[in-house]
């Protein structure tokens, strides 16, 4: 009876990918390069108990593009590209972020066109844009530790001469979500990275990531010259987006948006970034402000003040004045050993707040 009703099973639902896996549920959505959707999402599992994210590369997408064999170029290029790098850095081991299990491409199934290219990552619990709709009022302790957990996975990254440059809440992945405090997080999603070893279409973007998350100077058009300031820089920045989302729901983005005069907006300014930069500093300060007297946590005075001072240089509009300060002094402006020694402490004061109050 129901049979008619029902959402027809997606054929590659079953399939045996090898190595002891087998796609389990199709996903509704499809997912892939920051809307690209150049990837189809499954779930799979392992004989030997493991669960798998799968990305199953599109290439039914040929039928609807104006320009197949671009699109074909295109999606081919993503996959092997992001195939390379998160094999690179599991073999690397770095912890903080999300491993990849394996990959292959299996001839077409019966009665599929094309054959299935696929990669199998380690299953998160969801993204930490998920877990903040899903539990509001998510203790302080949680929140820091998760951006804490994904400045160590920019930095792992940058050990290995790569920049993410998509660093967003749907980016960072979590594990663990029924236990409050030790949820810990992984940076996902390397299809847009910069990997000073390996080229890749996006690298010539203006934008590489998201644009709603691209750091100002991105947005008003600037493309600095090093890679430091192009795209160390931009992890930096949106590192700080992301600790501002946390605590407070929107991004740094968001909020320069609402204090910059719209005449001043990247939209519509016509000068270069240098120009627009006293007025992107002025609504920079104005949305620290704005931050620190609606902080809805109960900390101490000291923990607010570090909290939007760290988000104040991290998401610095000036590229020179951006990072730690001991860093620059250091002759090393972008890097993140402080950044990251920083928010370990600051989660675990809340940690310790958390452990007080609930002992109580
Ligand atoms: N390893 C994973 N485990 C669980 N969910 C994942 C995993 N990787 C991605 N997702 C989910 O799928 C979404 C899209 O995947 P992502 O790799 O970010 O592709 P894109 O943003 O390019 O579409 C993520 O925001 C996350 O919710
Ligand atoms: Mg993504």
């Amino acid at each position: 009876m129901t049979s008619s009703l029902s959402a027809p099973v997606d054929p590659l639902v079953g399939l045996d990918l090898g190595e002891g896996w087998t796609i389990t549920a199709a996903l509704p959505k499809a997912i892939g390069a920051t809307g690209g959707n150049f990837s189809l999402g499954y779930l799979a599992g392992n004989v030997d108990g493991r669960k798998g994210f799968v990305k199953v590369i599109n290439y039914g997408g040929i039928f609807r593009s104006p320009d197949p064999t671009r699109f074909m170029q295109e999606i081919t290029e993503a996959y092997n590209f992001e195939r390379e790098l998160v094999q690179k850095c599991t073999s690397r081991r770095l912890s903080r972020v999300v491993l990849a299990y394996h990959h292959n491409s299996l001839p077409a199934p019966p009665a599929q066109t094309f054959p299935i290219s696929f990669i199998i990552f380690e299953r998160a619990d969801g993204d930490i844009r998920g877990l903040l709709d899903d539990v509001g009022d998510l203790e302080l302790a949680v929140r820091l530790r998760m951006v804490h957990n994904a400045a160590s996975g920019i930095a792992q990254l940058h050990s290995i001469q790569v920049a993410h440059q998509d660093i967003k809440p749907s980016n960072l992945l979590v594990f663990n979500p029924l236990l409050d405090v030790g949820r810990a997080a992984k940076i996902g999603d390397l299809g847009r990275a910069t990997d000073q070893q390996r080229a890749a279409i996006h690298d010539g973007y203006n934008i590489a990531g998201d644009p709603s998350y691209a750091p100002p100077e991105q947005c008003f058009g600037d493309i600095p010259t090093s890679f430091e300031q192009r795209r160390l820089a931009c992890d930096i920045y949106q590192l700080g987006s992301l600790l501002t989302f946390v605590l407070s729901d929107v991004t740094m983005n968001a909020l320069l948006h609402t204090f910059l005069d719209p005449s001043h907006s990247p939209r519509n300014w016509h000068g270069s970034y240098m120009d627009a930069l006293p007025y992107v500093q002025a609504a920079h300060a104005t949305a620290l402000d704005e931050l620190g007297n609606s902080f809805r946590y109960s900390v101490t005075d000291d923990m607010k003040n570090e909290l939007i001072k760290l988000i104040s240089c991290l998401t610095d509009p000036d590229l020179e004045q951006r990072g730690h300060r001991a860093s620059r002094k250091a002759n090393q402006p972008y890097a993140l050993n402080r950044i990251v020694s920083q928010l370990d402490l600051l989660a675990h004061k809340a940690e310790l707040r958390y452990a007080g109050a609930t002992a109580a």
